[in-house]
């Protein structure tokens, strides 16, 4: 039998498909962390970047059409020095799709860059055929049109590529980007708008002398080096693709949608000097009723919407975000009055809290080592194959998963919404409230989840979000029947 790796490895050379361009980098025993080969800029010195807001082409029949074109582009993300980005319509973060619940979106997505791609929306109840799955590629010049019914609540999603095995480095090098969806439940609710909504892609990466995004690949192109097995930390966070930025805000209540995008950092984020963090939203749309916070866990592949009110503190203060993990994220400046701050809803969305399931599964989250001494992932130990089946719910049924790990692994589901029942044996962590597509499981943590298969028939997947773990064969397909 053909071993995965080297299966990939003649697919990849037939094709002539490598990492192109990467520097390969790293030292022995770094836990993953990537250092820079440059002075690191000066944090709190950027302004923060809006990503552009991207129009449709054309509005035909109640339908929105779009053309994003994948390339790559020089941009300065450090004070003078350039990067390269691979982009979708050239920029990092890619522009932000505002979809509308009830109105379709057709998205034909043109690839200018010269390795094969794919493009996911994460949390996006997706046909199949449109959902980005890793195999399904555009090949360098070709073009793929992409559906979406849009039948979903409103919700920050966030795209991104999916290509099987270049997850990881094609996100690093900058494709991904954000997707509001809204609706009339959420137009209804008095929530802060336009300036005042803002949001707030994170994701670390390290750079080369030259300014280049630093990447260490693996010497024969396929994965990440072995000491990076673990996931790849770069030592500069960026926030919308600007290197801890700032923000300068009215003294008025904004809503912040924190979203992780980074490969594999997790971050614990909190207000210096303080404040709260009032949790409106989780992945997959409102909360029921919000949700205090004094500092919140993010996975990569989490989404938090939360409100922070500016209002609390005196014009000319500095507020943080603080990463209790290891570091800084970006500044808020409070710059001057603002409007008076709209107090927050008590009620939200309409939220269902799920009880019952027909069939419970559990699914184990952990390394292996192959033959040959590289480090895999494997859910219930097996290394990804495409087209292989793990389970098959059906649809519109409700189904308990239960999750365990070695590690930590943030664990995503396409398609089926889910919510956290218990953690550890005990309830749910306050972080776990609302619906969810993406739950961050710890070191030999179990995690139950109730998911509802809903919207659509057919293959998809689930796959540790941690994207060198995805890369390295922790994905499994499940069939909606
Ligand atoms: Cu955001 Cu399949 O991933
Ligand atoms: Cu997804
Ligand atoms: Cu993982």
């Amino acid at each position: 039998m053909t071993t995965r790796r080297g299966f990939l490895g003649l697919l990849a050379g037939a094709a002539g498909l490598g990492t192109a361009g990467f520097v390969v980098g790293g030292q022995a025993g770094n836990n993953g962390l990537l250092r820079s080969r440059r002075p690191l800029p000066e944090p709190f010195t950027v302004p923060l970047p809006i990503p552009q807001v991207k129009r449709p082409t054309r509005v035909d029949g109640g339908v929105e059409y779009y053309t994003v074109v994948q390339r790559a582009a020089d941009v300065e993300i450090l004070p003078g020095a350039r990067t390269k980005i691979w982009g979708y319509d050239g920029t990092f973060p890619g522009p932000t799709f505002h979809l509308r619940q009830g109105r379709k979106a057709v998205v034909e997505v043109r690839n200018e860059l010269d390795v094969p791609t794919s493009t996911h929306l994460h949390g996006g109840v997706t046909p199949p055929e449109s959902d980005g799955y890793p195999t399904d590629l555009v090949k360098p010049f070709a073009a793929k049109t992409y559906t979406y019914p849009v039948s979903q609540r409103a919700a920050t999603l966030w795209y991104h590529d999916h290509r099987m095995d270049y997850t990881a480095p094609q996100v690093w090098r900058g494709l991904a980007g954000l997707c509001l969806v809204g609706d009339a439940e959420e137009d209804a609710l008095d929530l802060p708008r336009d300036k005042y909504d803002v949001p707030l892609l994170l994701t670390d990466r390290a750079f080369d002398e030259d300014g280049a995004f630093l990447y260490p690949a693996s010497h024969s192109g396929m994965g990440v080096e072995k000491d990076y097995a673990n996931g790849v930390l770069g030592d500069v966070v960026l926030v919308n693709g600007a290197p801890w930025p700032v923000l300068d805000v009215d003294a008025t209540r904004y809503r912040l949608r924190i979203v992780n995008g980074s490969n594999a950092r997790r971050y614990e984020l909190a207000l210096d000097p303080g404040g709260d963090l009032v949790q409106i939203g989780s992945d997959a749309g409102l909360l029921g009723a919000p949700q205090v916070h004094q500092s919140l866990v993010v996975a990569p592949g989490e989404r938090f919407d939360v409100l922070v009110d500016f209002a609390a503190y005196p014009v000319g203060t500095e507020v943080a975000v603080a990463d209790r993990l290891g570091g800084q994220v970006m500044r808020f400046k409070v710059a001057r009055p603002g409007p008076a701050s709209a107090p927050v809803p008590e009620r939200l969305a309409a939220f269902d809290k799920l009880d019952t399931s027909v069939v419970t599964r559990s699914f184990d989250f952990r390394t292996t080592m192959e033959h040959h001494g590289a480090r895999m992932w494997t859910i219930n130990g097996q290394m990804y194959a495409p087209g292989e089946i793990i389970a098959t719910p059906r649809l519109g049924t409700v189904e308990r998963w239960r999750l365990t790990s070695d590690f930590h692994h943030p664990v995503h589901l396409h398609l089926a919404h889910f919510q956290v029942i218990s953690r550890g044996g005990g309830g749910p962590l306050p972080r776990d409230a609302g619906w969810k597509d993406t739950v961050d499981i710890r070191p030999y943590e179990t995690v139950e989840v109730l998911a509802r298969f809903d919207g659509h028939r057919g293959r998809y997947m689930m796959h540790c979000h941690n994207l060198e773990h995805e890369d390295m064969a922790m994905m499994a397909d499940f069939f909606v029947g």
